[in-house]
């Protein structure tokens, strides 16, 4: 059998996809190692969300060139967001690459691995396919609590600063039947939470089955006893959505809403299709309808043309929100977008560096104000593993996506776990628990109820 070491990097999708591929191969007698150097393929997952992830890619080809000279069959793939994004460029440029295949392409790569085995110079595939949703692949995942399902691929949306539309391709979603069965097997392999995954995940759309038909479908499943979803768009929030949050207590109150920007010009030319305003208005919306709903958003500064007064009004809304955690970036100008193609990437470093700092800091001060409101609830904590810090801990996460850690006791990895909230930074909670529950899922019940009910202070 041959060895292959593959991984991965960019969001949970690629992660996602990493497993679909594991899988794909695995069926056609691949078995997988940790070690490049006992490797016969090198697959790298690859991410072209910012100029970073390019950056970070070519250094790693670099280093790659060494176990090619050690083993000159050795076979390098490129896969993912990056391979589209770059197509021709990468064909035409001198590397140690092979092969090159897009996320649509995944099911050719048994062929292409072969070809090139057999002597093919170069094998790449950069077809993106309206149909592709890999609904017949079941991934192959390391065992744990969390699993994700793509219930979605692609986007529409084309968002003028983002690359993706063009790495994956249009959107299309798999059908209820089909994630709700993925999520039945994954229960049946012992995992206890799903994450929904999409691009724009709450845009899914499936003969007539919307996003919250199919969260409702995902958390009728035995077993799974949190479901969460990333990323939504602000543009598809339908009341009915946001009545299945708040009344579903397995559906985690944590919705991921991105801002991107806070200015309605900055918006309009982004096309986000939102103002400031709305954007607030969604935002009270959804804690008026889902009492204890913890919120986290990413920002983007630096788009071409913003002013500093414009800037202002990111910070103006983060202060109103007061998010519970944020992603920020500056602005990275990507190949084949709108914005490529119509601005100059004129705002300079520097001043991206001033924002983002005035972003960080402010953010801080708000994580740090959101967390310490927890002190003293009560919270159903699912334990994930070892802290990051030592052996003798464990982490968890709130229902709120909140990170808990807490002493050991006779405590198991995917226990639903009361704990009183001790202590907290700006990062992570501390916690004692409280009990455990001989019926976990009526504890998750209770718990998040209660938080849900707002009866649990802070939330
Ligand atoms: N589909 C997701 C976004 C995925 S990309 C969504 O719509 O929420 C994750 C984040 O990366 C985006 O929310 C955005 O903040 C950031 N991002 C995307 N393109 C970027 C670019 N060109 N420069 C800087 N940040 C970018
Ligand atoms: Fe990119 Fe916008 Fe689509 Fe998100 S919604 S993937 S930011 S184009
Ligand atoms: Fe990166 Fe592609 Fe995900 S660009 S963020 S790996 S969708």
């Amino acid at each position: 059998m041959k060895k292959v070491f593959i991984e991965t990097y960019g969001c949970q999708m690629n992660e996602y996809d990493t497993e679909l591929v594991k899988s794909i191969l695995k069926s056609n007698e691949y078995e997988f190692t940790q070690n490049e150097a006992d490797a016969d393929v090198i697959l790298m997952n690859t991410c072209a969300i910012r100029e970073g992830a390019h950056t970070k890619m070519y250094a790693r080809l670099g280093d790659l060139k060494r176990f090619r000279q050690e083993n000159k069959k050795l076979v390098v793939g490129l896969l993912g967001c990056m391979a589209q994004n770059l197509r021709g460029d990468l064909e035409r440029s001198e590397n140690i690459v092979d092969i090159y295949a897009g996320p649509d392409s995944y099911k050719r790569l048994p062929e292409m691995i072969e070809s090139v085995r057999a002597g093919s110079k170069k094998e790449y595939d950069f077809s993106l396919s309206e149909f592709e949703d890999y609904s017949d692949v079941y991934p192959e995942r390391v065992p744990g609590v969390k699993g994700w399902i793509a219930v979605m691929r692609g986007c529409d949306n084309f968002c003028t600063f983002c690359v993706v539309p063009y790495t994956r391709g249009r959107e299309r979603s798999r059908t209820l039947e089909s994630v709700v069965g993925e999520a039945e097997k994954l229960a049946a392999d012992g995992f206890k939470q799903v994450t929904l995954l999409g691009q724009n995940v709450n845009s899914y759309k499936s003969n007539g089955t919307d996003f919250a038909d199919l969260m409702v479908g995902v958390a009728g499943v035995d077993g799974i006893e949190r479901v969460r979803f990333t990323s939504p768009h602000p543009k598809d929030f339908p009341d009915k959505f946001l009545q299945v949050m708040a009344e579903n207590p397995k559906i985690c109150s944590h919705i991921h809403l991105p801002l991107q920007a806070g200015n309605d010009r900055v918006l309009e030319i982004m096309s986000r299709s939102y103002t400031k305003h709305d954007f607030l208005r969604l935002v009270d919306k959804i804690r008026n309808t889902v009492p204890g709903v913890k919120l986290s958003t990413d920002v983007i500064v630096g788009f071409p043309t913003e002013t500093d007064e414009e800037f202002e009004d990111t910070l103006d809304v983060l202060r109103q929100v007061e998010f519970d955690s944020a992603f920020m970036f500056k602005y990275s100008q990507r190949k084949d977008t709108i914005a490529y193609r119509k601005y100059a990437d004129d705002v300079c470093d520097d001043k991206k560096t001033e924002r983002i700092v005035k972003v960080n800091e402010l953010q801080k001060v708000h994580s740090l104000n959101r967390n310490q409101a927890e002190i003293r609830a009560e919270l159903a904590v699912l334990i994930e593993g070892p802290s990051k810090r030592t052996d003798e801990q464990w982490m968890g996460r709130t229902d709120g996506n909140k990170v808990v850690v807490l002493d050991k006791g006779d405590f198991q990895k995917g226990d639903m776990v009361c704990v009183e909230i001790t202590g907290a930074t700006a990062n992570t909670l501390f916690g004692k628990h409280v009990g455990r529950f001989a019926d976990r899922q009526r504890a998750n019940i209770k718990s998040n109820q209660r938080e849900k009910n707002g009866e649990i202070p802070g939330a």
